[in-house]
Parts: C-alpha cells; structure tokens; sequence
C-alpha cells in the first residue's frame, strides 16, 4: 500500500512573506479555511514572535480551523519558542516548527557561530518546545548546502532530543533534483533513529526546481511535502502545492498518497491569488488561465477528437469546468467548427472551408477572436457597434465613504440605467451593470497592469467571466481603473454566445 504523504502548507508563513502579499487576520482566516477544505494536513499559520498581527492570526486561525495542525514558527530561540507555544493554546492539534541554519554560510556568516555551538542551540531549542506543545518539527535551515556529515549528526540529535519531524530545506533553492533526493537517501541511511521522525522537503525555486527536489526528495524517503498555494514564497516562491499533488496523482510509481481535495485546487487557486494579489501567470502549470487552453491547430483538433491526445490532466480533476478551444490565426477548422456549433451555427464541408480562409485572414489582424468576429465571418454580424456599449458612468467613493455608482448601458440599441452600491467603485459599477443583465456572469480573475509608470500612466484591465461554466475575457484599457474596468467588463460580456438573453429590461 502507498505511504501516506503528509501535506504542510506554509503559504501563510513563508508565502505571506512575500512584498505586497501582506493579509490582515480577516483574511488569513479565509485563506485557512480554505485550505482546510483542501484537506492539508498541517498548516503553518504564522512566525508569531514577528509581531503582534502574526501572533493574533495564529490564535484566531487556531480557533477558526480544526482538522489541519496548527504550525507556529520559531527561531531556535526561548523567547521565540514561548510565543510561538502561547499562540497556538486554542489549537486542538498543535505544532512548534523550530530551528537553526545549518550550513557553512550560516553557521559562520549569519550566525557568527560553530558547528558545535549550533548543535547545542538545536538541541536545547527542541527540548524546549517539546516541554510546551505536544509535536516539534526541527528545520536544519539550508540543508542544501550544508555537509552531509554535520547535517546527519544535528538531525540524529534533533530526534533524540524529542523532534518528530526533521525538515531539510533547499532554502536557497541551489539544488539539483539528484543531490537534494541524495541528501534525504542519505539521511535515511546514516541517522541511526531516522525511523523515529518523518523527514520533510521545503524546496526554494530559485532554479525553477523546487517541485522537482521535492518530488525528488519523495522518491528518497521523505514524508512531509512543504508547500505553498500557486508556489508563492520569498525570491522565486516555493514549491507549488498543486503541482506535487498532481505529479503525485498523474504517477502511480511514486509511492505516496496525499488527502488533498484535487477538485478544491482552482477554486483555493484562485482565493489566494485574489486576497494576496498575486496574480498567476497564463502559463503556471496546474492553475494558470492556460494550463487547459489549447490554441494551435494540430493540438486543437487532438483534444477534440480526444481529450487524452494533448491532456494529462482531466481539468474536472482540479476543478476546472473544461478545457478551452482558444481561436487564433494558428488555429485549424475543427476548433473553428467547434465554436460555430456553440454559436448555434453548424458549419461544415465546403462552407467550412470557404469561412475558414476568411477566418485566417481576420485572425491575422485581430488578437481576440470573439463571438462578434465569429458571426461577421458567417454573414451574421452586420452590427459594427457593440451589442452591449457604456453610454454613461458616474461613480463616488472615498475612504471610509461607501462607494456608489450609476451605470448606463445601451443594449442592443435600447438605453438602460442602474445604480448600485458597492465596497468600492469598481464593485458598485460591476454591480450596477449586473442588474442590467439577464445572465449569470462570476468574475473569476480580475488583473489590472500599468502600462508604462507614472501615476498619468494608463492601465490595463483583464478580466475572465464565467458563464454557464465557459470562459470569457474582456479588455479595457483607460487611465481611469474604474472605467477601464467597467469597459473590460462589457468587452467580455459581449462576448457572450446568446446576446438575445442579455438584457433584463
Ligand atoms: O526556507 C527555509 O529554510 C525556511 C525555514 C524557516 C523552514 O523557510
Ligand atoms: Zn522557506
């Protein structure tokens, strides 16, 4: 039977580090539930002596979440430890993540130490926390480069001083897939009470290998996966949870299983992205918008015949509706039958062929194919404005004030007005344009990007709307955001297949 993989999610103590990632406890509880429903095993909830904020999130998060063990970080200092063991007294299950750097660098450079006076400090420092809370984890902060010798002989007192797990970071992310599996084989083989801990990854992707070495470090031996949600952390992030998990699932020749949730993947995804405004590039494996795209002809007329053809992954499995058909000029007749049938206009044959030659000519000079192009190549167009355009906008806010808006829209000629209130601008307006339609539409992804600098600069808005479980993506570029983001909005609603059944009025 496979080992049980044990899943330690560290988003909200190392990927909370990150510049600009900051959450206040509200949110951090959010995050935790999140991942609860994930179904991580341990969730490292904050470095408690940092701050008063960090201490409070642990002590609520503690209190908001039951089935994950509660983590708090520490220094291998008693002070840290004893804030670290105060934080975590509502956690029904608690943990105390300690530990010291372990390689040359540190040991001189950082620390101005020895080895042996390292040794000591990690010992101490596990005893005490394990005087204090009931599980120790020790880190031998950057193991990746340190001696393998010194390395064996801190994690074999470590574990005789009572740690029950040994974490072996690559905190540099200097590692190579072989040398960091070789560390753990290593360890396995040279500390003589290895059996009596679980041994843990936490790879840094400085190289972009950290889902790598820890797959690595798997294959070795260890039990513990440290990771974060979208790979977020310091410098180039660390390993990503939902490329582990999955690489986990895709290869039953690795030998563990992991009781996370697949299917919560996008949907956790995209909840930590949002809170921490770190936004997922396209490509990202697993959760980025185009990790189930396909746009190039040849790959677009194998998904269509089979899924399996160019996928891996069903995206049902991360909880992702389906795969895209995305039409650019480099995209084949199938897909662009594909999207005329959604259309409700079933081409084939002959007059297949002929829009297809129009339809490369257009796809040359435009970027985005959508629902207005696609009938113009068929002769239903005809409307050279946009079924759904912004007529007026008037919107308020400021600190403390709520914000309101009134929106007018002209609908397939008609001029309509609502008005809303909303947490800031842009929600009234998105909120006023709703009442304006007859369709369910969730905004699912909400970038906003400078173009060049300057506070004059103008920006550019993306948004995806989901609607009946599909895609759509709206652009609006202004130097206003709240215009530029109500323009994305419509762009993407009138992308809509069924504009019979956009409005309400
Ligand atoms: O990267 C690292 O070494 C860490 C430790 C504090 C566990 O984050
Ligand atoms: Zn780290």
């Amino acid at each position: 039977m496979a080992d049980k993989l044990w899943v330690f999610d560290t988003t909200l103590r190392d990927g909370e580090q990150v510049p600009g990632c900051q959450l206040n406890t509200r949110e951090k509880i959010v995050v935790a539930q999140a991942l609860e429903a994930l179904g991580v095993d341990i969730l490292e909830a904050g470095f408690p002596i940092s701050s008063p904020g960090d201490f409070n999130s642990v002590v609520e998060i503690s209190k908001a979440v039951s089935e994950p063990i509660i983590c708090a970080l520490s220094r291998a200092v008693e002070k840290d430890i004893q804030v670290a063991a105060d934080s975590l007294r509502f956690a029904k299950k608690a943990r105390i993540h300690t530990g010291i750097g372990v390689s040359g660098y540190h040991i001189q450079h950082k620390l101005r130490s020895t080895p042996e006076a390292v040794m000591e400090r990690a010992i101490n420092a596990v005893k005490f926390a394990r005087n204090l809370v009931g599980e120790v984890e020790f880190y031998a902060e950057d193991a990746g480069r340190a001696d393998p010798e010194y390395l064996a002989s801190i994690i074999e007192a470590v574990i005789a001083a009572g740690a029950r797990v040994v974490n072996i970071p690559d905190t540099t992310g200097y590692c190579l897939p072989e040398q960091y599996g070789a560390i753990i084989r290593f360890l396995k083989e040279n500390v003589s009470n290895i059996d009596q801990a679980i041994i843990a990854t936490h790879c840094h992707n400085d190289l972009g290998l950290a889902t790598a070495n820890t797959l690595a470090g798997v294959m070795n031996g260890a039990r513990q996966v440290e990771v974060t949600v979208n790979g977020i952390g310091e410098r180039a992030g660390n390993t990503s949870l939902e490329e582990v998990v999955m690489a986990i699932k895709s290869h039953s020749e690795i030998p563990v299983v992991t009781q996370i949730n697949t299917k919560k993947i996008y949907e956790t995804s995209r909840i930590i992205s949002k809170l921490m405004n770190m936004p997922i590039q396209p490509n990202k494996a697993i959760v980025g918008r185009n990790a189930f795209a396909h746009s190039s002809g040849i790959h677009q007329d194998g998904v269509l015949k089979n899924r399996e053809n160019y996928e891996i992954i069903d995206p049902k499995d991360v909880g992702v509706e389906e795969s895209t058909i995305v039409l650019t000029a480099r995209s084949g007749r199938a897909a662009l039958k594909h999207h005329l049938a959604l259309l409700g206009f079933p081409v084939e044959g002959a007059e297949l062929d002929e829009v297809y030659e129009r339809f490369l000519v257009l796809a040359d000079s435009k970027r985005d194919m959508g629902r207005k192009e696609l009938l113009s190549l068929i002769g239903e167009h005809l409307e050279d404005s946009p079924f759904i355009s912004l007529e007026q906008i008037h919107y308020e806010g400021g600190e403390g004030e709520i914000a309101s808006a009134k929106v007018t829209l002209a609908i397939g000629g008609k001029n309509l007005s609502a008005d809303a209130v909303g947490n800031g601008p842009v929600d009234a307006v998105i909120k006023s344009i709703k009442q304006l339609i007859d369709h369910t539409v969730l905004l699912d992804e909400f970038l906003i990007q400078a173009m060049t600098k300057g506070s004059d600069d103008t920006c550019k808005v993306h948004m995806r709307l989901m609607s009946e479980g599909k895609p759509y993506h709206g652009f609006g570029s202004e130097t206003d955001i709240v215009l530029a983001s109500a323009k994305a909005f419509i762009d993407a609603l009138n992308k809509l297949p069924v504009k019979q059944k956009l409005s309400n009025n």
